[in-house]
């Protein structure tokens, strides 16, 4: 992605529980694009949100088991 892409806001999120959480932890220094073009197991999810949290995502211990939900389920492996 180049940076205009990363900046950009990126894809519409498909609805279900989390989208918000998403919204609010994932979309502040980058649009959706970053991530909605990946596909990677719950675990992979879990370690690419940690690895956010490190770099400044905020969200409590429920919000980030939220966004790994519905990252893995819109997102994952097999779809
Ligand atoms: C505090 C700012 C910030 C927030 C909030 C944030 N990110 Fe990022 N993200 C970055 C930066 C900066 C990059 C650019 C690449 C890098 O530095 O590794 C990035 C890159 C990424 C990448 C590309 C792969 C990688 O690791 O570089 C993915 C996937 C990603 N972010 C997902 C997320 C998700 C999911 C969330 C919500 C939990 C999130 N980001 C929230 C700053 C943020």
């Amino acid at each position: 992605l180049s940076a205009a892409e990363l900046k950009a806001p990126g894809p519409a999120l498909p609805e279900g529980p989390g989208k918000e959480a998403v919204t609010k932890m994932c979309t502040s220094c980058h649009g959706t694009a970053v991530f909605t073009g990946m596909r990677m197991s719950g675990t992979g999810w879990e370690s690419e949100v940690g690895a956010m949290v490190e770099k400044g995502a905020q969200g409590s211990a429920e919000e980030i088991r939220a966004v790994v939900g519905y990252l893995a389920k819109n997102f994952g492996k097999t779809n």
